[in-house]
């Protein structure tokens, strides 16, 4: 159960909550959901499965599992995307996971339950203050660095253990609370009716992206996590379980979304990384307005929670960079961690003043913060995905990875062959096609 909460742990995150919702609300509703549900079933889970395997075999980080496994061949270059890109990640996270706890802070301060606030305005003059989103995600980074030079183990599984429960209650509580709310057809139906005519290639690839991000794969933490499992865990049940917590919450935390931004005026389903800032509030008022305590105590909880959430994800991306920084480079693990720290810092303070001063700095029409986001998920992460895939599936020996997915035997094979034809075939056409329409699409091809 630890292993699979720790693992849980890392997958809900700001992804389930934040990013989930925002690019269902750009790319039309239903229909991404019904594909990036797909991408978790048939991609996102036998790579999980595979990164399972890699970790627990070899019980070592990402580029010594490779280094292992494939001595002297290329196929290491994986453990080195992976590692980049969970820095790459990690510097914009951190900006995000500031907002949340400046969202506490606002909470308990009672500022988030004064029913006469434009949160719409609020989120903006926030974002747009350098200072204050600066000191946030500094704040935030510090405290990430402190459990980190600490070790990580025991912590964070025995955290994950109490806090994923109380997160899934909360979630319950305001999908309940979201029924009474004037919107909640028109949120219902944008979450369940399918317009296929929305679905292009960059929105399928949004949403392979997103599966990735969301489950934490093709990017080290979990073939990392996976290197402490016992040999007793079953590699496929905990990818389910793992898999299952996340997508659940990401689905739950839209229909508490949608409903309240097709009840609040002037917010629009496409509001992009403000969508879940300015709504929630929105859902504290208008479902607690008449007790007033409510609405605090809810919005305070609910902010701490996600904060959490994002602690959590964002200790296994620097865990992922610090073990190979503290490993390969023999630093201490004190010294190493301070370098992924203040390298990742330095390119988080461009993220944060994307929002404001730097707004104006755009490569493509993005910003830095979404150039960031969208390279390292809509690019990075599925070639990695497919590498991994290809090298598990063709790569390895088929009998060592039966051995750990059937744990020597003792676990039914029924899944085996399902898992091999999912990572052989499936996962690498599905996610190469898809890539390579998708940038013909952006080049104008
Ligand atoms: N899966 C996390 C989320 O949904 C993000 C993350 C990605 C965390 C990769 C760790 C590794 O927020």
């Amino acid at each position: 159960m630890g292993a699979i909460f720790a693992a849980a742990g890392s997958a809900v995150g700001l992804g389930n909550i934040w990013r989930f919702p925002m690019l269902v609300g750009d790319n039309g509703g239903a229909a991404f959901i019904l594909i990036y549900i797909l991408s978790i079933l048939l991609i996102g889970i036998p790579i999980m499965v595979g990164e399972f395997v890699i970790g627990r075999h070899t019980q070592s980080n990402m580029i010594d599992a490779f280094r292992q496994l494939a001595p002297g061949k290329w196929w290491r270059i994986i453990g080195f995307m992976g590692i980049g890109v969970a820095f790459l990640i990690l510097s914009y996270y951190i900006v995000v996971s500031g907002w949340t706890l400046y969202y506490a802070y606002s909470s308990f301060t009672g500022a988030l339950s004064d029913p006469s606030c434009d949160y719409e305005a609020f989120f903006n003059n926030y974002v747009a203050n350098p200072w204050l989103c600066l000191l946030s995600a500094v704040i935030f980074m510090l405290l990430t660095h402190l459990i980190i030079i600490r070790g990580v183990r025991d912590g964070i599984e025995k955290c994950s253990k109490v806090l994923m429960p109380m997160l899934l209650l909360i979630i319950g509580i305001l999908v309940v609370c979201t029924f009474s709310m004037p919107g909640i057809h028109k949120g219902i139906s944008f979450l369940l009716k399918p317009d296929f005519s929305k679905l292009t290639i960059s929105v399928v690839l949004d949403a392979m992206g997103q599966a990735f991000y969301s489950l934490s794969v093709a990017m080290g933490c979990l073939c990392t996590y996976a290197s402490y499992f016992g040999r007793n865990t079953r590699l496929v049940s905990s990818a389910l379980s793992v898999s299952s917590i996340d997508t659940s919450v990401a689905i739950l935390s839209g229909f508490i979304i949608f409903p309240a931004v097709f009840s609040v005026p002037g917010v629009e389903a496409n509001a992009g990384p403000g969508l879940v800032f300015q709504t929630l509030p929105y859902v504290f008022n208008m479902s607690f307005g008449n007790v007033p305590f409510l609405a605090y105590i809810f919005s305070g909880l609910f902010y701490v929670l996600l904060f959490l959430a994002a602690l959590t994800s964002a200790i296994s991306l620097h865990e992922a960079v610090t073990a190979y920084v503290h490993e390969n480079w023999k630093l201490p693990r004190k010294k190493a961690s301070t370098i992924v720290s203040v390298a990742s810092m330095s390119l988080g303070v461009f993220c944060c003043l994307s929002f404001g001063v730097l707004s104006h700095w755009t490569v493509f029409g993005l910003t830095i913060f979404d150039l960031l986001d969208v390279v390292s998920s809509n690019i990075i992460l599925p070639l990695g995905g497919v590498l991994l895939a290809l090298f598990v599936g063709w790569y390895l020996s088929k009998a060592l990875v039966r051995r750990e997915i059937t744990n020597d035997g003792q676990v039914s094979q029924r899944v085996f062959p399902i898992i091999m034809f999912l990572l052989r075939w499936v996962a690498p056409i599905a996610i190469l096609s898809m890539f390579v329409k998708g940038v013909m699409e952006m080049i104008g091809v």
